[in-house]
């Protein structure tokens, strides 16, 4: 991990800028370019990290949020290896609980049996040579299991619970390390670093998102329709967007981006291009 950005910005909050609809490759260079030009930022603080101490304060956050399949993962793991940075799987987080608490055959609608079941559950992440993230939950090697579309509809149910939000509250903060952090999930710059210098809220059309996940799980072997996705992607959507406690919404700050027609390439560039003007 190199220490080479760990003096990127920290505690102040980028100019709202809106980049949503570009959805063709041209303006998508416009905006690794000349869009995201003039973004303010300050640098960390440079007494602490002479004293040969960082303060959580003055490690970079960078902040990618939004609907399933918009590529956040993808993206994020990409982008925190380009700047050398750690990355939080926060969907990870919810989805190992998910696991965890249907081994132990808990009722998923029992906040307090879920909020225990979150205290107790150990998650290791450890990424392979290719940087996949590969996760363990209680010591138990769990990576595909995670992945199931079936455990992100659980993971969207106990999400919806705000004890189990709270309870993995610190856990999450927890992640922000020198020399930076890209933490993506649904609320990552709206409830756990409202604080975070740079954000970002990535979005794709639903039929774009189905149609990733539907090639992607192609791969694997696994058989699905496009259709069938389509309407789970909808349905988990409306879920996070429409629940009480921390529902899916870009922060007043983030910048919008919309990959519909982008490659990743191009979505990691705009992103770098918002850290690293
Ligand atoms: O991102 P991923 O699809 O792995 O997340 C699984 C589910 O966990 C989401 O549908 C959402 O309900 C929930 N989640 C959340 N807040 C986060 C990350 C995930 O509510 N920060």
């Amino acid at each position: 991990m190199g220490s080479a950005h760990a003096s990127g910005a920290a505690g102040t909050k980028i100019k709202p800028r809106i980049l949503a609809g570009f959805s063709v490759g041209v303006q998508a260079f416009a905006c690794a370019g000349a869009g995201l030009r003039g973004v303010g930022h300050a640098r960390a603080g440079h007494n602490a990290e002479n004293c040969g101490v960082t303060m959580s304060e003055n490690i970079p956050v960078l902040t990618i949020d939004g609907p399933s399949g918009a590529g956040k993962g993808t993206v994020s793991r990409i982008v925190a290896s380009r700047l050398g940075w750690h990355y939080l799987d926060s969907g990870a987080l919810y989805r190992a609980v998910g696991v965890a608490a249907s081994w132990a055959n808990l009722d998923i609608s029992d906040p307090a049996a879920l909020v225990r079941c979150t205290f107790d559950t150990e998650v290791a992440f450890r990424e392979n040579d290719l940087g996949d993230l590969r996760v363990w939950v209680n010591g138990s090697y769990a990576t595909d299991e995670l992945r199931l579309e079936t455990t992100g509809a659980v993971a969207s149910a106990i999400a919806a619970f705000p004890e189990v939000r709270s309870a993995l509250k610190e856990r999450q903060r927890a992640f922000r390390q020198a020399p930076g952090l890209v933490a993506d999930g649904r609320d990552m710059g709206t409830v756990i670093f409202p604080e975070a210098s740079f954000k970002v809220f990535l979005t794709a059309s639903a039929e774009e998102r189905a149609e990733r996940r539907y090639n992607q799980l192609k791969d694997k072997g696994v058989s699905v329709t496009i259709g069938g996705l389509l309407r789970e992607i909808l349905a988990r959507d409306a879920r996070d967007a429409q629940r009480t406690v921390a529902p899916l919404r870009p922060a007043e700050d983030a910048v919008l981006l919309d990959s519909t027609g982008l490659n990743i390439d191009q979505v990691v560039e705009c992103v770098l291009a918002l850290v690293n003007p």
